[in-house]
């Protein structure tokens, strides 16, 4: 973990041409990728799996952050290990028990975050930020790129610095110029980044944009 860092969101990239958008990513600094994994079942939203996560990691070595946003995350979570997953993230809205959860991802060798959605009130997460590397905390619903930033994630994310100061803290949706120096005020450490990248020429440009924005 190397300060702040903004996190590319591969959601909105050109799947046709993936090893190209890595290089242009990994030209434009990125440190670490977040892949959004979407079952249409716990999402209303279908997105990729075990194949693209693999075939990212043939192209690319930069650590991979994969957001699950899936209905039952233990039956993926050794096959997205596998397939190279840095670090994972269940939605604590899909699991019974999160902290059983969070232990079975960790004993698979990989970093486990718990994330969890607008409407989902931070004593959801009871019992599990002992057994967690990272929270994600949404500032959309999961389930599609372009969603307009909800600032009840602010207030999370400062009462989980307070709480927890050693737990590393993402944020997830509508960030962009805008919004994401008040995310980085209310403590958080990693920033997923959609629309506001992708939706640019220029990766490189776009990118220091926002660091400039978390700098200091
Ligand atoms: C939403 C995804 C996000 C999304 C972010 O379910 O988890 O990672 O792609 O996209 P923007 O930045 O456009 O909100
Ligand atoms: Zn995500």
């Amino acid at each position: 973990n190397a300060g702040p860092s903004v996190l590319p969101s591969l959601l909105l990239c050109d799947f046709g041409d993936l090893k190209t958008e890595l290089a242009r990513l990994e030209d434009a600094g990125t440190r670490v990728l977040h892949l959004d994994v979407m079952d249409g079942h716990f999402v209303p939203n279908l997105t990729y799996g075990m194949p693209i996560v693999e075939g990212i990691r043939r192209h690319s070595d930069l650590p991979m952050d994969v957001h699950l946003m899936i209905s039952d995350p233990l039956r993926y979570a050794q096959p997205m290990v596998d397939a190279g997953a840095d670090l994972l993230t269940f939605h604590v809205e899909a699991v019974e028990d999160a902290g059983a959860v969070a232990r079975e991802i960790r004993s698979m060798g990989a970093a486990v975050g718990v994330a969890l959605n607008p409407d989902t009130d931070l004593s959801a997460l009871d019992g599990c930020l002992d057994e967690v590397d990272m929270v994600l905390v949404m500032s959309v619903d999961a389930g599609f790129g372009g969603q307009s930033f909800n600032p009840v994630a602010l207030a999370k994310l400062a009462a989980l610095k307070q709480s927890h100061p050693d737990l590393l803290l993402e944020i997830d949706g509508g960030i962009n110029l805008k919004t994401i120096a008040a995310a980085r005020a209310a403590g958080c450490d990693l920033f997923v980044v959609g629309s506001a990248i992708f939706k640019q020429d220029d990766y490189a440009a776009a990118i220091a944009g926002l660091d400039a924005e978390i700098a200091g």
